[in-house]
């Protein structure tokens, strides 16, 4: 398949880029030249230029969208142009192109807000079927992104698979991260499988698996077959303390 990565300069590319190389013909783009891990077609520029985004679109099969702001603490002069303005440009030229697939990384934060058991509108883990709840502005722009891909594949422009990511790090860096942790094998997994999933559109929570979990999995495990294999616990005895990576709330 021949897959553009946006973002490919960044820490989940770092992560992801070596598990796709060699499986699919890549384009790697970022706004400085990323580094390319294998044979793969590098076009470094600014994807909040439409035609810009619409000349990496053409051509290729999958879109994975990673370009934006992960940092949840950001305000919205930061947060907007990489989390609402780009991927309205590169879902527009996905579908201008005729592009099968996008994989858009949106992230847990956009049911962040359900953390404390007690906003939650039944007993148990954080599950995809509920409402959008963001724990802050960082997630409602992921949030927006989700909106953003569904009415492109409501309007049968194209598919999209939303995969609300987990934290991602080689390893947990504090025991706060234990229950969000996404590790590489399961990020890998998990993009692989929504290159190929058989839906038109959904958003699915995408967590390594942890037994400290506060998010279910049912929907991926479902809809994608996405079957983790890592899990935050084998890191007990070596992870120092740290806060969690869910907002506390509290941003207006
Ligand atoms: N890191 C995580 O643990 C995590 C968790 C959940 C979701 N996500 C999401 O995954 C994606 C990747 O996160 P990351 O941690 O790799 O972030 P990162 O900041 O390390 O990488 C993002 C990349 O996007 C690029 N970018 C931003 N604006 C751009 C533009 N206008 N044109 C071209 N490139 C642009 C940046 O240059 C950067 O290299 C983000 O959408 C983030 O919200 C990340």
């Amino acid at each position: 398949m021949r897959v553009l990565v946006t973002g490919a300069a960044g820490g989940v590319a770092g992560l992801l880029l070596p598990q796709l190389a060699g499986e699919h013909e890549l384009r790697l783009t970022d706004l400085r030249a990323p580094q390319p891990v294998g044979p793969a077609e590098v076009v470094p520029g600014d994807l909040a230029d439409r035609g810009f985004a619409e000349r990496l679109c053409a051509g290729v099969d999958a879109v994975v969208h990673l370009a934006g702001n992960p940092r949840p603490n950001e305000g919205w002069d930061r947060l907007l142009g990489p989390n609402v303005e780009v991927p309205t440009r590169v879902l527009a030229a996905a579908a201008q192109a005729g592009v099968r697939r996008v994989v858009l990384a949106s992230s847990v934060h956009v049911l962040g807000g359900y953390r404390p058991p007690a906003a939650r509108p039944a007993s148990g883990p954080i599950r995809d079927s509920w409402p959008p709840h963001p724990c802050c502005r960082y997630g409602a722009t992921k949030v927006f992104g989700e909106a953003a891909a569904r009415v492109y594949a409501d309007s049968g422009a194209l598919s999209v698979v939303c995969l609300r990511l987990g934290g991602c790090r080689p390893v947990p860096p504090t025991r706060g991260w234990f229950d969000t942790w996404l590790g590489p094998a399961d990020l890998g997994q998990a993009v692989r499988r929504a290159l190929w999933a058989d839906v038109r559109f959904g958003a699915y929570t995408i967590t390594s698996a942890n037994t400290r979990a506060v998010f279910d999995l049912d929907a991926a495990r479902r809809d994608l077959g996405y079957a983790p294999v890592l899990g935050s616990e084998a890191y007990r005895d070596s992870a120092p303390d740290g806060p969690s990576t869910l907002c506390r709330g509290g941003q207006g």
